[in-house]
């Protein structure tokens, strides 16, 4: 049974009526510009075949009934509740009901209408994973929202609306990319987003080439905090480069030749960190005519270059990426492999000649676990067209 006959079974179970809506919203993975969308960068996603599946009907009150299949849960909140992060029954809001419930209270701060719903939701985003299931939780709910608020918001000022949500409700300084990729995703075509401008555009995947996702399997804790803190050595890197370059705003406005002349102003892990920024934009955008041109080779070795730099400047890879990266780049067809996404566990992506995609995944699942006991999953996978309601 697919997704959406599950959260319409269940919605009719739970309520004894069939839902009115449903509406749905993708995960991404990104090819290449890792960590540098709060650093006004470049970044290169695409939103994927996975997605979060919402069945809903308004409630007629300000009250939301919460159904989370996967997890076998259920919460109920009004909009007071919202506000104090606090569920009907008095309790703190469980984990994943902040998503959700950090959207509405997006919404309503920008003045929309949040009606109560009754709502049934579940996803094939694996969770934890670096293909961001929580941007495609809060954009599902965000087109909910719309329906039953009977408001429109172009694509990315949702997608703002949801990175708002996690950084002051959830408390994870995300950038934009995530929440972009899910709201504004095309079917197979690459995102290309100036996180500075908030411009973008498509561009073109070869014909001949495949998204491979690798899934190490592996999830970690503690990943909010230490995500936080990288951000914060980014900043701080800044506030320290500003003392020779008083109008750098960001680790945008500095060339990598202007950074190695200024390194030392820089303790040593700042400048590791600082120093995978400036280079990661700097490649990103060497990238972009690779792929005009159809260079999947080029732009293949900018995904290693770039997997190379998460792991030893950046410090977001782990062992099992790094393995899953170093036994995928070798095997025949693969352009490229790196680590996607946040870090630290979690989803390598691979480019990877279509002809030789079933090969590849037997093999890299095979290797991988010979090596660590761990069974991967291994996606081929489409980019899609961003969040939407289907009815
Ligand atoms: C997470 C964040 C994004 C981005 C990536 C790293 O997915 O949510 O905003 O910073 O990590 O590129």
């Amino acid at each position: 049974m697919d997704i959406q006959e599950t959260v319409t079974r269940e919605f009719t179970k739970k309520f004894g009526e069939e839902p009115a809506h449903m509406a749905h919203a993708p995960g991404r993975v990104n090819l290449l510009g890792e960590h540098v969308d709060y650093n006004d960068g470049l970044v290169m996603p695409a939103a994927i075949n996975l997605a979060t599946w919402i069945a809903f009907s308004p409630s007629g009150s300000d009250r939301s009934t919460l159904v989370a299949v996967d997890l076998h849960d259920e919460s109920t909140f009004d909009m007071t509740g919202v506000k104090s992060k606090t569920a009907d029954d008095g309790e703190p809001l469980s984990e994943w009901a902040r998503y959700p419930a950090g959207m509405a209270w997006s919404l309503q701060e920008k003045g929309l209408s949040v009606p109560g719903m009754r709502a049934v939701f579940s996803s094939d985003v694996p969770r934890g994973a670096s293909l961001s299931s929580s941007a495609s939780v809060e954009m599902t709910f965000g087109k909910a929202w719309e329906k039953l608020g009977g408001w429109s918001l172009p694509p990315m000022e949702l997608a703002l609306a949801g990175q708002r949500a996690e950084n002051k409700y959830v408390g994870m300084n995300c950038g934009i990319m995530d929440q972009f990729a899910s709201a504004c995703g095309e079917k197979d075509r690459l995102l290309l987003l100036d996180c500075r401008s908030l411009e973008y555009r498509t561009l073109p995947l070869p014909e001949d080439v495949a998204i491979v996702i690798a899934d190490t399997s592996v999830r970690r804790t503690l990943v909010t905090s230490a995500y936080n803190q990288r951000r914060a050595s980014c900043e701080e890197a800044v506030r320290l480069l500003q003392q020779k370059m008083p109008a750098l705003k960001s680790l945008r406005d500095i060339t990598v030749e202007e950074f190695n002349r200024l390194a030392s102003l820089l303790p040593q892990e700042t400048e590791m960190r600082a120093r995978h920024v400036v280079v990661e934009i700097e490649r990103t955008s060497r990238a972009i005519p690779m792929l005009e041109k159809g260079d999947v080779e080029s732009f293949g070795q900018l995904m290693n270059e770039c997997h190379a730099s998460l792991r030893d400047l950046f410090g977001v890879s782990g062992p099992e990426l790094d393995l899953m990266a170093r036994l995928a780049q070798p095997i025949p067809g693969c352009y490229g492999a790196r680590q996607t996404g946040g870090g630290f566990a979690g989803c390598t992506v691979n480019l990877v000649k279509k002809e030789c995609t079933v090969d590849f995944s037997r093999i890299l699942s095979s290797q991988y676990e010979k090596q660590t006991g761990l069974h991967p999953a291994v996606y081929i996978c489409q980019a899609s067209s961003g969040a939407s309601i289907d009815y």
